[in-house]
Parts: structure tokens; sequence; C-alpha cells
């Protein structure tokens, strides 16, 4: 077996073509152990095409990839009972009830009689589909089956859960309870790689972030990190004296950093391109007796750095992000 350091998914070079369609041209990724890798892209970027490539349910037609230290391609037994899957279509059966799906599934996973019921109710209730437990699915709205789906994905206790868009089309309050979901998993240990539209989500949940358009991975990074290279940082100055913002942004101008004041905010503003030069902001205005009632340094949305790397924005609007403050 081959076990690869720490990264509980690794990507090398997976190629799939659908006859002129390249799905994914050459995608290289790594998700750390324990962490929740957020894989963001505009529709047809190629992100459910990878989750089936990683799952074993498509072969790819190069490159090669391990989850959990197994060969997608070699290893395919061991892999799939290293994950669980939520797919960005529902899979549940829909005749029989909540619970026997549930059920079902942890038979089929080994448990015993005993800890398959157990843990279906135990998922069950935590997705508040106790009182349909018994209903069967079909009769179920889109946002309980959709419930029912992650639960099952994570009968297992998988150590590898891949969630495709596990929250489009839930209220906001399902939704919450599926990241409440997400994290405990992660905190058990689970490592998630998750595809979402929503970059809320991706805030939530994401230690690090992989951009895919076109088949192709186009960013990387941290999420700070990728707004940092977006946009870098804008550092705004709250003066005690407002009368001074002229003084001020001249001050800092003939320091060489180019600063810009707004009389109606009352705020300085000066666009940091390196860190250094916040130390040096700081320095000019202190020595110089100008008082400083507050200061923030703002980022650009992940909206913002979505729409920057692919051109495209995908967000819908009950979904936008806070503005941070760093
Ligand atoms: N079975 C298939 N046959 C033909 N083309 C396919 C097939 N599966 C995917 N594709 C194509 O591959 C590309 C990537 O599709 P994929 O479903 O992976 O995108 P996605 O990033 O998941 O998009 P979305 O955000 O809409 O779910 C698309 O152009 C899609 O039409
Ligand atoms: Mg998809």
């Amino acid at each position: 077996m081959t076990r690869i350091d720490r990264n509980a998914v690794e990507v090398h070079g997976i190629v799939k073509h659908y006859g002129e369609t390249k799905a994914l041209d050459g995608v290289d990724l790594a998700v750390r152990e324990g962490t929740v890798l957020g894989l963001l892209g505009p529709n047809g970027a190629g992100k459910t095409t990878l989750v089936r490539v990683l799952s074993t349910l498509i072969k790819p037609d190069a490159g090669t990839a391990f989850v959990g230290g197994y060969d997608v391609l070699r290893q395919p037994k061991q892999l799939r009972r290293t994950i669980g899957l939520t797919g960005q279509y529902a899979s549940v059966d829909e005749a029989l009830s909540g619970y026997e799906n549930l059920y079902l599934i942890g038979r089929l996973l080994d448990l015993s009689a005993k800890d398959a019921k157990a843990r279906a109710f135990e998922l069950l209730e935590r997705f508040s589909l106790t009182d349909a437990a018994k209903r069967p699915a079909k009769g179920y709205s889109g946002g309980m089956r959709r419930r029912l789906d992650l639960a099952a994905s994570m009968i297992g206790r998988p150590k590898v859960l891949y969630l495709d868009e596990p929250t489009t089309g839930l209220d906001p309050r399902t939704r919450n309870e599926v990241w409440d979901e997400v994290q405990r998993m992660v905190g058990e240990g689970s490592t998630v790689l998750l595809t979402t539209q929503y970059m809320e989500e991706a805030e939530q949940l994401a230690d690090e972030l992989t951009v895919i358009d076109k088949g192709r991975v186009i960013a990387g990074g941290g999420i700070q990190e990728l707004k940092t290279q977006v946009g870098g940082q804008s550092l705004q100055v709250r003066p005690t004296r407002p009368a001074e913002l002229p003084e001020m942004a001249r001050s800092l101008q003939e320091a060489g950093i180019p600063a810009t004041f707004s009389e109606e905010s009352g705020l300085l503003s000066v666009h940091l391109t390196d860190e250094g030069q916040l130390t040096t902001v700081i320095g000019v205005l202190g020595t110089r007796g100008f008082g400083v009632a507050g200061i923030d340094t703002k980022l650009p949305s992940l909206d913002e750095v979505f729409l920057t790397i692919t051109g495209k924005s995908s967000v819908p609007a009950q979904a936008r992000d806070k503005e941070p403050v760093a």
C-alpha cells in the first residue's frame, strides 16, 4: 500500500475528456489530513467530474490519485471503504423510509443490526428528520432528501468525505445544520473535499481553496492568501482629529506612500502592496504627532476574488460574504 504522508487526498495530473470537452485537463491538488479543501469553480469547471474520479465512479484518461493512501485505479475497493460521498444529485432509495435508507447503508458498511439502528436514529436526529423517519423518501421535500443524503454519507464515519454542493437548495437553518455537522466530522478527524458555489460556505468551512476552471487549477491557497494575492489590502485609518486628514495624507505621500482620504467618511486610505508598509504608515503618523483613533485592514471579499480569478460571478446574492476585517 502506498501511504502518502499527511495528505488524505492527492491528485496528480488527472485528465478526463468527454469527446471535445476537457472536463479535467491535468488537475493537481492535495487535501491535508483533517482539513477541509474548498473546490470552487463556475458551472462546468469539472468539480463533479473530479469527485467522481476520486470516488472511483469513473476512470481518468490519465494521471494518478490517492485517497487515504489508496490508488484510485489500483485499489478501488479499499478506497471506497475510506470515503463517504454526497453527490450533487440525491441518491436515496425513494421507496424506502429515511430510517430504512440509513439502516441499510449501515448494514452494508458492516455495522451490526444494533449499531446500524442506533447510528440511523442518531443521524436522523442530527439532521432534523426524526419526525419523517418512517415515511417513504419519495414524499420528502428537496431539502429533506438532501439531509438524508448527507446523513447517509456520514454513517460509516468516513475518513474522507466528499461533499458536492452539499447545501445547494437548502434553507439557511438547514445549511447551518449541515455546516455544524461537517465541522463536527472534521473535529472527529475526517478530511473533507467540498465543492460549493457559496463563498460564504467556503469561508465558513474551508481551510484551503482550490479554484478550477475549464478542467484546470487556476488558483489555490488559504482564503486570506487568495484575497491578498488578488486585491492587496486596504488600510483604513480613522484620525482623532478629522481636520488633519489632508495633512496626514500629505505626510504619507512625502514618505513615498500613496494615501487618499475622504472627508465624508473621515477615513484615510492606503492601498498596501507589501506588509512592511503598515509599519511605515504607523511610524510616519506617530512621529508627526497625528492622533489615530482606529485602524482597519480590509481584504477583498471572496466573491471579488472569485470574480477576478475566473471572470465569472457564481454567487447567489443571499450567500454573499460579509467584508471581513483583519
Ligand atoms: N458524462 C458526461 N458526458 C459528457 N460530458 C460530460 C459528462 N460529465 C461531465 N461532462 C462535461 O464536463 C464538464 C465538467 O462537468 P462537471 O459536471 O464536472 O462540472 P461542475 O464543475 O461540477 O459544474 P456544476 O457547477 O454545474 O456542477 C462540463 O462541460 C460537462 O458538460
Ligand atoms: Mg457539479
